[in-house]
């Protein structure tokens, strides 16, 4: 099968070296790529919100699985542009996609559906905002409803504090049109997780659980990013737990996508709150996780590409998925100034020194190829990702790398996994 990803950031990194080792991958193409995906599959400098350029690209490879990994192409149509071309795709319609680019949309199926999740109500109006607000006492979730790149929510505390991401949003527009309207939600208590499942539209499979950390800082202090690091299984998501997530939240889900006349096919991402009514949702996506892939897939036992082939084409009947028992854990190199604007073009050094195996390999995100070097060209650089018979020692993989590894202002939590440690010594 000659298979095309599209994106160039670390879960596209897992993504190809996951299929690059598939028997049944005949030849392996990304665009863009990074560096890092360099080493396993084709660059093509076709960018993956080119819509038309990738189709293109895929007629004249005659490729014949597009497996999409960002959310915007699929929010532009990639996947009904490659079906009308009768190219097959991993990733869902634009309609389908709006489980994510909606968060709106989303909520509506959820309450339709009868899928947990928190209260909440859509405003464009500031002072209605604020009245919902202040019925929660200002413990609310105050988000954008479109596209911020996992960046466009503001947890609050106080009325105060509500008031003012509500008028930054509205108001000051801090996320342009994507904060035109806002969602804003009770607080939920408890512990986040993810988990992701591959789907057909109809039926679906669930991967590992994941646990991510959104916020910039140790301690889950400073403000949201697109993820930290993350850590696969995780004591947050017990068995049990994932048979309720898949039969009160992904199954509904699933169904009522396919009963509006939108089935999804592709990854279909919850974010989970664990609170003590059980698992209700935070968000869904229409992608695989960045960072939770790449200890997900580092922990897949399986061959990947004919689940996603299956899903692709409607029919994951009779595909199961092992996972290794040993944990994953991944650390993200951020580059100077994230989650904010970030300096780029720095040197990133010592990615030699580090010596990959079965239980380690650094993840490629926001890097680029400058002459010889490898340089930082985004927010994300690199997710240093290792395995170990625990998660004590796949941490100490982890980090053993991530010293070998350097470049100015780099930036990096120390403390990733630390609740599930924190329940280690309880
Ligand atoms: P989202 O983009 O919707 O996933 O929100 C980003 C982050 O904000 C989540 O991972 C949570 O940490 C936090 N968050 C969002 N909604 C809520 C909520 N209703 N209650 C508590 N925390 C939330
Ligand atoms: N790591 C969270 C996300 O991919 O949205």
């Amino acid at each position: 099968m000659k298979v095309l990803v599209v994106g160039g950031g670390g879960r596209e990194h897992a993504l190809c070296w996951k299929i690059a080792q598939s028997p049944r991958c005949s030849e392996l193409l990304c665009a863009p790529g990074n560096p890092g995906i360099a080493k396993v599959a084709r660059l093509v400098p076709v960018a993956a919100e080119d819509v038309d350029g990738l189709v293109r690209l895929a007629k004249e490879e005659a490729i014949d699985l597009v497996v999409v990994g960002p959310e915007k192409p699929l929010s532009l149509g990639l996947a009904d542009a490659l079906a009308e071309a009768g190219i097959r795709c991993f990733g869902p319609s634009r309609a389908a996609a709006e489980m994510e680019s909606s968060k709106a949309f989303a909520k509506g199926i959820m309450e339709r559906a009868g899928i947990p999740t928190a209260a909440f109500g859509v405003f464009e109006d500031p002072a209605e905002a604020k009245a919902f607000a202040a019925n929660h006492a200002g413990r609310v979730a105050v988000k954008a409803d479109g596209l911020a790149a996992g960046k466009g929510v503001v947890v609050t505390e106080t009325q105060p504090d509500a008031e003012a991401a509500i008028d930054e949003m509205l108001v000051g527009r801090a996320f342009g049109s994507a904060g035109a309207r806002v969602v804003i939600e009770e607080k939920l208590e408890g512990e986040e997780a993810s988990v992701i499942a591959l789907v057909d539209g109809e039926r679906f499979v669930v991967l590992a659980p994941a646990q991510d950390h959104k916020r910039v800082g140790e301690g889950d202090t400073g403000p949201n990013t697109g993820g930290m690091g993350a850590y696969s299984p995780t004591p947050a998501m017990k068995d049990a737990d994932l048979q309720i997530v898949a039969d009160r939240v992904l199954g509904p889900a699933v169904r009522q996508l396919r009963a509006e006349g939108r089935p999804f096919r592709g990854a279909l991402y919850a974010g989970l709150m664990m609170t003590a009514q059980g698992p209700k949702v935070i968000e869904f996506n229409a992608r695989l996780g960045d960072p939770e892939t790449q200890p997900i897939l580092a922990r897949l036992e399986s061959d990947l590409l004919p689940a996603l082939d299956a899903a692709a084409r409607g029919d994951l009947r009779g595909v199961e998925l092992s996972f290794s028992p040993k944990p994953a854990l991944t650390v993200v190199l951020a580059a100077a100034g994230y989650p904010g604007s970030v300096r780029t073009g720095d040197p990133v050094e010592g990615l030699d020194a580090v010596e990959e195996d079965a239980d380690l390999v650094v993840f490629h995100a926001g890097t680029k190829a400058d002459g010889g070097r490898v340089v930082t060209s985004g927010g994300r650089v690199l997710g240093v990702t290792a395995r170990g018979k625990d998660l004590g020692e796949a941490r100490a993989k982890a980090y053993a790398a991530c010293e070998k590894i350097h470049f100015a202002g780099m930036q990096l939590r120390r403390d990733i996994a630390h609740r599930a440690f924190a329940k280690e010594t309880e």
